[in-house]
């Protein structure tokens, strides 16, 4: 009999032999001639028929509740072509035997959650655990698992070390307020905000560097896209103009995107989750800061800033104003050259321009900044003067500071939200769904 392989179980089986699988009741459906079990694990779906007759009298149907671990013997099937079931084939079930039977009340709950999630209702996040087993949510995982090994094959193919930088630190990378504060033995320290700064140091040994860590921000605020602790992919490349990082962002997102799209497995959860999902056209559009605030004045109505007035130079671009630009204009934007006094002490200013900084946020349509990267002050002056400025006291950053002494060069990068990236590929909502178990203000369970 002819081999094939099978999802279910992830094992090659003989056609028209008897076979044993293992798996949970994904979907039930019982008609008079039969029952249709729909079996689950981490690998794929398989049809399990169970006739009619002495197999069925004797279970008892609160058995077949949905999430059932089981196992079942019978012989397996090729249906002819167009069959609903999963890969055409079935299994036709003659013996049974319950794993771990599952309260039939849960019904409702996984039910629910395999279709669609309300990532803001309260009993879906209490019940993360059983909303991963459904099928949004274990391909959004899917999908996320991809994507993070496509940076890190694209970060390989270009010759970028990975390195590690600690996450219990003392110095702070992106502004106090949202600093998560503790106490280490006694001394005051922080989760870090972002492993920047101990990127900035290995580059003169390892060339380009960048890590896959978890940043934490004590976000005082519940939207969409902000996350207490999430993944942070950041990149750090020596020797390079702001040009070289814009290049650079462009090629990597570019990259990645083929990757999944060039993956027939990963295409198709990328295709159940976001159907219309387009890969972006390069070259990415350019607009500096100045021109969005032209540009949101311009709007007819003008969109407004935060406190409700048409922007002028030195406002925050708010996520609201974000998004409705990214929305209107529709493609990936490098947003470029922040003016220095909304932006990190340690961005290198515009020769240019003094007024602004050599950086960029990368917006996306549906989500709005997905990286945030900039050029880095190299004049040791410059650098302890912009700590003054920012009311940091210099001491805690003594090894940031010696890169300014033991061979300064031009040097950037950037900081990329895995989460963030991925709402934007998987047409997700809000960042909270494509995360085991997503922290924000007011949760950190299950
Ligand atoms: O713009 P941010 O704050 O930049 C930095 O941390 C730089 N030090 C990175 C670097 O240059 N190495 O954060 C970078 C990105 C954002 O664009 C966003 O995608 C993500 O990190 N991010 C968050 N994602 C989820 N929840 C939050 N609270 C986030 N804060 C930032
Ligand atoms: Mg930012």
């Amino acid at each position: 009999p002819p081999a094939v392989r099978i999802k279910l179980n992830n094992k090659s089986v003989e056609l028209g032999t008897r076979i044993k699988v293992f798996g949970r009741i994904h979907r039930l459906r019982s008609q008079k001639q039969a029952t249709f079990i729909t079996l689950r694990d981490g690998y794929g779906l398989l049809q399990c028929v169970l006739p009619a007759g002495d197999l069925t009298k004797t279970y008892d149907a609160l058995v077949f509740a949905q999430e059932t671990s089981i196992v079942l013997y019978g012989e397996l099937k090729q249906l002819p072509p167009g069959a609903s079931a999963p890969d055409n084939r079935e299994l036709q079930v003659d013996y049974y035997r319950v794993l771990g039977s599952a309260p039939s009340d849960l019904d409702a709950i996984t039910n629910k959650v395999s279709r669609d999630q309300d990532p803001w209702d309260a009993q879906m996040l209490d019940n993360r655990h059983l909303v991963l087993r459904g099928e949004t949510a274990s391909a959004v995982m899917k999908l996320r698992e991809f994507v993070e090994l496509a940076f890190i094959d694209t970060y390989r193919e270009m010759h970028f070390t990975k390195v590690s930088p600690p996450a219990m630190v003392q110095t702070q990378v992106e502004g106090g307020s949202t600093l998560f504060k503790y106490d280490y033995y006694g001394e005051e320290a922080y989760l870090t905000q972002s492993s920047q700064l101990y990127l900035e140091t290995v580059i003169p040994s390892l060339g380009d560097v960048y890590c896959i860590e978890k940043s934490f921000r004590a976000e005082k605020s519940l939207t969409r896209r902000h996350l207490s602790e999430y993944t942070h992919i950041e990149g750090e490349m020596d020797f390079i103009e702001f040009d070289d990082l814009l290049e650079h962002l462009e090629e990597i997102i570019s990259r990645v995107v083929d990757k999944v799209q060039g993956n027939a497995e990963v295409a198709a959860y990328l295709k159940l989750l976001n159907p219309g999902f387009e890969k972006p056209s390069r070259p990415f559009m350019r607009m500096k800061y100045e021109d969005a605030i032209e540009w949101l004045n311009k709007q007819d109505p003008p969109i407004l800033n935060e406190e409700g007035n048409v922007h002028s130079f030195g406002d925050d671009i708010a996520e609201a104003a974000e998004r409705r630009m990214t929305d209107i204009i529709n493609r990936p934007i490098f947003l470029t050259h922040f003016p220095v006094e909304i932006k990190a002490f340690y961005m290198k200013k515009d020769p240019k321009d003094l007024r602004v900084t050599e950086s960029v946020d990368v917006l996306i349509p549906g989500v709005g900044e997905i990286v945030g990267g900039s050029m880095r002050m190299e004049d040791y002056d410059e650098l302890i003067a912009a700590y003054k400025k920012n009311g940091i006291g210099p001491e805690p950053y003594y090894w940031y500071t010696d890169q300014r002494k033991f061979g300064t060069t031009p040097h950037g990068g950037y900081g990329l939200g895995l989460e963030r990236f991925l709402a934007w590929m998987a047409g997700q909502h809000t960042v909270r769904t494509t995360t085991l178990y997503p922290r924000f203000m007011g949760r950190a369970r299950p």
